[in-house]
């Protein structure tokens, strides 16, 4: 089996933790390192964070890279409210002992951009787009080399869960997701669309805590995050976002949505982050994401469960 290459640019975040973990777990994946920026909490966190998640996964030679600490022209916004103040509050887990690669994330993105045969690596932000659109600004030659991003961002019928208009990964950095969003690289969206169709009810976060070793962790990682979601919106469990990514590689089946044109607000302070998604086609802007509507959650979950036992 030739093994997809992947880098995951994240902020994590307990959901990015299950994102990584998936990757983590599934032999089809090669994850050729995970680039951390700042987003849930500051990107000292985040980079700690992704080592904690490397080694509950008994997988310490990962390659882990910080990258950029601010959005490209605004103020940083975290999500301490969500996540907790260390980003992975629901469990304490042993500080890493795993180092951090010397190497800027992004120059680890350029460089690998450069030296994989073009077309081979395929990108996973699941945090804002800082790191991805710096590098495509620094080195645009890269962006050809890119086989496709499949991001976890934007939203549509859901509208926006930081802003009422806007999903917190591209409101943090509206310019990066402009960068990205026009670069013209196969995109596929996974927006809050599809997220809040994939929620942890309790029967799933119980069948998370008997998924084999890492299973306890991440149930309580669930049990913790799930909490702010459940509050605002009186669901039945939380939207389980980022890990929609890694498991749209894995199984594309899971999932459905359709070519559209998705333009990204960066003028308007009311409005700004909104993923301007033509759902229905009304304009004649060229389309340049698939933005996903659906997913089959029962499905979802039996992938993850079934992976994360095997870590
Ligand atoms: O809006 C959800 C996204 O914001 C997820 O990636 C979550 O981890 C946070 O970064
Ligand atoms: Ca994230």
């Amino acid at each position: 089996m030739t093994k997809r290459k992947i880098i995951i640019d994240t902020d994590p975040g307990q959901d990015d933790a299950v994102a990584i973990l998936l990757a983590l777990a599934s032999p089809e994946i090669d994850l050729l390192g995970l680039t951390c920026v700042a987003g849930n909490v500051p990107l000292d966190l985040t980079a700690k964070n992704a080592r904690i998640i490397c080694e509950l996964a008994r997988r310490p030679e990962t390659r882990v890279f910080a990258g950029c600490d601010r959005p490209l022209r605004r103020k940083l916004v975290t999500a301490e409210n969500v996540h907790g103040k260390t980003g992975l509050d629901g469990i304490t887990l042993p500080d890493p002992t795993m180092p951090l690669q010397d190497q800027h994330a992004v120059d680890f993105l350029i460089e690998t951009l450069r030296t994989e045969p073009p077309g081979t690596v395929t990108l996973c932000p699941i945090a804002p787009l800082t790191n991805i659109a710096t590098a495509m600004e620094r080195a645009p030659d890269i962006i050809p080399h890119i086989r496709e991003i499949v991001l976890m961002g934007g939203a549509y019928f859901e509208v926006g869960n930081i802003t009422p208009t806007a999903e917190f990964n591209i409101y943090v950095d509206p310019e990066a997701a402009k960068i990205v969003f026009g670069a013209g690289v196969p995109l596929t969206v996974m927006p809050l669309d599809v997220t809040h169709k994939a929620l942890t009810t309790r029967t799933r976060v119980e069948a998370f805590r008997k998924a084999g070793r890492v299973g306890p962790a991440v149930a309580s990682w669930t049990d913790f995050f799930e909490r702010f979601d459940k509050e605002k919106y009186g669901s039945e469990g939380a939207p389980l976002h980022d890990p929609c990514t890694v498991a749209y590689l894995l199984r594309p089946e899971l999932f459905s949505g359709r070519e559209i044109n998705v333009e990204i607000e960066t003028g308007s302070d009311l409005t700004l982050g909104m993923t301007v998604a033509d759902w229905w086609r009304v304009t004649k802007r060229a389309p340049n994401a698939t933005f996903i509507g659906d997913v089959d959650a029962d499905g979802y979950f039996a992938l993850l469960v079934e992976r994360l036992a095997q870590l």
